[in-house]
């Protein structure tokens, strides 16, 4: 994010406000390279953040009152008392700020109010994480201005907290933490039980290879009801099994698991992916590792196999990128994020590139698609003060 973006942000608060900003704040969206539906199972992930960000210029207040613009609405600036927040089930943008104003002062911090003008380059809906983006943002810029001492993985799990609780959707910590912790040049190894991470070295471009992301257009929400249903029916499961959380299934023991669950096909299908998609994790860790950059391709596909046809959140538009990309010579793509719709993610040589867009381009208009989205993503900078 350039020093331009941080000024014209800071430019447009002083409009608003009529005073400049104490500071400049950006946190950014993420891909997830492996690792998908692991994270309220206590499981394994590994994204890594895009270069895309939301920004925000913030100041402190006093008086309890909370003020909140977003250049990317375009409507006034919301004017609410931090004292009256409460969990509301509202999915409106203003309801990621003020959870994570809430969610800190519920956990004790003294945070008496501020004015807030966000704008953010990360594309919403498109399983990116632009909510999160913002969440954290906003948490970092509270953090900093109220001298709160919190970490970035303390952050993270406020903002899930926001996000769960305020704003009503179920998810897990995997992109929260992601916008909090990732490093430029590295993806995030995240265990998601204890929160313990390694940053692994992940520069492709060195190596001749890029990662492309293609965002299908196809609006995915969390809030359909679909995300909750499959992480009910891992909770089933990991019950059924006698273990805390399906990551507590050893992959060795995963036969005998699926034997045990009997009947319960739909669930069976459920710990099928979960156990296997941890140990993907795992393999692609070692891999990556190891220098083997390139063998990590045939296991993000057999990721996507798991997630279309036993966790079954895939949907033709996504198939449709990882199937073409992988007709035209990609090393490997799969479906990222929570699924049904958002993006995929192409990872290829980088001579292979203009070939592989071209070919999705045309497939998408082969088959009447919404033309989609290609961008590279290069592995970038996780929350930090820009101002
Ligand atoms: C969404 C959620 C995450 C995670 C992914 C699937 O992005 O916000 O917590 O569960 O889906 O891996």
């Amino acid at each position: 994010m350039s020093e331009a973006v941080a000024g014209a942000v800071a430019e447009r608060f002083t409009q608003l406000y009529g005073s400049e900003p104490e500071g400049v704040w950006a946190a950014p969206g993420r891909v997830n390279l492996i690792g998908e539906h692991t994270d309220y199972n206590d499981g394994f992930v590994m994204p890594f953040a895009l270069p895309h960000t939301a920004v925000a210029a913030v100041s402190r207040r006093e008086d309890g009152v909370l003020r909140l613009h977003s250049a990317d609405i375009g409507a006034d600036v919301v004017e609410l008392r931090v004292a009256d927040l409460a969990p509301q089930s509202d999915r409106s943008w203003t309801a990621y700020p003020s959870g994570v104003v809430w969610a800190l002062r519920e956990a004790g911090h003294e945070v008496t109010g501020a004015d807030v003008h966000l704008a953010s380059t990360v594309p919403s809906g498109a399983g990116l994480s632009s909510s999160a983006a913002l969440e954290v943002v906003i948490a970092l810029a509270l953090n900093d201005l109220f001298s709160l001492g919190l970490r970035g993985w303390q952050l993270a799990r406020l903002c899930q907290r926001a996000e769960n609780v305020y704003v009503g959707a179920p998810v897990g910590i995997m992109d929260q933490t992601a916008a909090a912790c990732c490093e430029a040049g590295h993806a995030l190894f995240l265990d998601t039980r204890d929160l313990s991470q390694r940053q692994i070295p992940f520069d492709l471009a060195a190596e001749g290879m890029r990662l492309l992301v293609v965002d299908t257009q196809v609006k995915h929400s969390h809030s359909e009801g679909e995300y909750g249903k499959r992480r009910a029916g891992c909770e089933k499961g990991a019950a059924l099994l006698g273990v805390d959380a399906l990551r507590d299934v050893p992959y060795a023991d995963l036969d005998a698991a699926l034997e045990r669950l009997g009947d319960e096909e739909e669930v069976r299908r459920l710990v099928r992916h979960v156990v296997t998609e941890d140990e993907r994790v795992e393999r692609v860790v070692a891999l990556l590792e190891s220098g083997d950059t390139r063998a990590i391709g045939p296991v993000l596909v057999e990721g996507h196999a798991s997630l279309r046809d036993d966790f079954r959140i895939s949907c033709p538009e996504l198939d449709l990128v990882v199937d073409t990309a992988l007709a035209s010579g990609a090393l490997g793509a799969r479906m990222t994020g929570g699924g049904f719709g958002g993006s995929a993610i192409v990872l290829a040589e980088e001579s292979d590139v203009p070939a592989i867009t071209k070919s999705v381009e045309e497939a998408f208009a082969a088959a009447g698609f919404t033309a989609p989205r290609v961008f590279e993503a290069v592995p970038s900078a996780g929350a930090r003060r820009v101002r």
